[in-house]
């Protein structure tokens, strides 16, 4: 039988608490604050050890690791001594030059190893997870992009469904401590309540990219409360900065401006959107991974919160929670390039949402998160590793 327990914290030691099921768990601790737990875990194959919150090294297996957010998440853990296994596949989606220019900042690192896979191939991960045994992993691989799901649907059926049930079945198989994996603000789709809000219900995706991404988190929720697995789906709102995705408009803006071409501003620059800069999404995503879900006591199956569960399973927005106009964003740029962008107004594309605007209340509260980095000086930093890297 597989027994759950919660580690809590009092007077400065940690206990262990044991319970038969799940229901039972929650009943005993409902009336025991959040903050005394330290983790949970299951005892189906004995206790496993104290997951280490930050304070010890960890060895994490990052896919994605030679994309914009991977490879920069993969930087820290480095610095702060984890070992990393970082896992990509390196494909064509967008010239991958710049992913093996990634990667060449940390490849040769001596607590890293890089494997050339691809999450949908069920073997190679298989075998990818029984050879290096990770404490957590963070998914990040995936196919992104919500304009070329319109185009290309069933590359995100491979990557994003198929790939990420490999990643599910392998932390399952191997014991892992916490999956951290990449959400997206487009799992809101067609609500309009702003700002948007884990507490929300978020059933209405626009493009298959959302909806895969909704998938993970329900697919997760599964792992959570069946296998004990615990899970955290980080619903990431626009990122940017050094190193970023060609395919996303601030590098398609840079470049246009450059080259004296006109930039296209869809929605007649009416778009509202949280911009993320990406070394606040690294350091949010390090808080999130050193703290492995908790089940939510208070959860009630009559009233269901979205954002919880009596499982350990969360997902969190992570955003900048200050909104910026898509045209105050355009003349951040142009102030970092010294330069006036010919504009283009163009309608709305289909499968996009006008404004994205992140709660992040959760992720304050229970992890001290206060992303610090202004749209000026996040553009600024852009505009400077831009130049050096083409030689602008
Ligand atoms: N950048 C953003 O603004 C943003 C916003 C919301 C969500 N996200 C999500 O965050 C994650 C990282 O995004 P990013 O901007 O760094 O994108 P990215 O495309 O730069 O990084 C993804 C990496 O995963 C690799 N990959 C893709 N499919 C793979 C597969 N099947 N097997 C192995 N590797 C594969 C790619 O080669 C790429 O290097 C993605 O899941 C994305 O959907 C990003």
């Amino acid at each position: 039988m597989t027994r759950v327990c919660l580690q809590r914290r009092s007077s400065g030691r940690i206990y262990t608490l044991e319970f038969r099921s799940q229901q039972r768990m929650t009943r005993r601790t409902s009336g025991l604050r959040r903050s005394n737990f330290a983790i949970p875990c299951d005892f189906a194959e004995g206790p496993r050890e104290h997951f280490a919150i930050g304070k010890k090294t960890m060895k994490v297996l990052v896919t994605g690791a030679a994309g914009f957010i991977g490879s920069t998440l993969v930087l820290r853990l480095l610095a702060r001594g984890d070992t990393v296994i970082g896992i990509d596949n390196h494909n064509g989606y967008y010239d991958p030059a710049i992913k093996e220019a990634r990667l060449a900042r940390f490849a040769t690192h001596p607590h890293y190893s890089h494997l050339r896979i691809d999450i949908a191939d069920r073997k190679a991960i298989e075998a990818a997870f029984a050879s290096h045994k990770p404490h957590c992993v963070v998914n990040l691989a995936a196919q992104a992009g919500v304009r070329y799901s319109i185009e290309n649907p069933l590359a995100y059926i491979d990557s994003n469904i198929v790939g990420f049930a490999h990643i599910l079945e392998g932390c399952r198989h191997s014991g892992v401590k916490h999956l951290v994996y990449a959400s997206s603000s487009s799992v809101y789709g067609a609500n309009t309540a702003m700002p948007f809000s884990i507490h929300q219900n978020v059933d209405h995706p626009l493009s298959l990219y959302a909806a895969s991404k909704k998938a993970n988190e329900l697919m997760a929720h599964t792992y959570s409360h069946l296998y004990g697995l615990p899970t955290t789906g980080l619903r990431f709102f626009t990122v940017y900065g050094p190193w970023g995705r060609p395919d996303m408009a601030l590098f398609k803006f840079t470049k246009a401006i450059l080259a004296g071409e006109a930039i296209q501003v869809f929605n007649h620059g009416r778009h509202r959107r949280d911009f993320t800069y990406v070394d606040d999404i690294v350091e949010g995503v390090i808080r999130v991974l050193d703290r492995p879900a908790l089940p939510n006591p208070d959860w009630n199956g009559n009233s269901p919160d979205p954002g919880t569960s009596l499982a350990p399973w969360r997902v969190y927005n992570i955003g900048n929670n200050r909104p910026v106009e898509l045209m105050d964003y355009i003349a951040a740029l142009e102030g970092a390039l010294n330069r006036t962008a010919v504009k283009e107004f163009l309608p709305l594309q289909a499968g996009d949402v006008p404004d994205t605007y992140a709660a992040v209340d959760d992720l304050v509260e229970q992890f001290d998160y206060k992303p610090a980095t202004t749209v000026q000086e996040g553009i600024k930093l852009f505009v400077a590793w831009y130049c050096d890297y083409f030689r602008a």
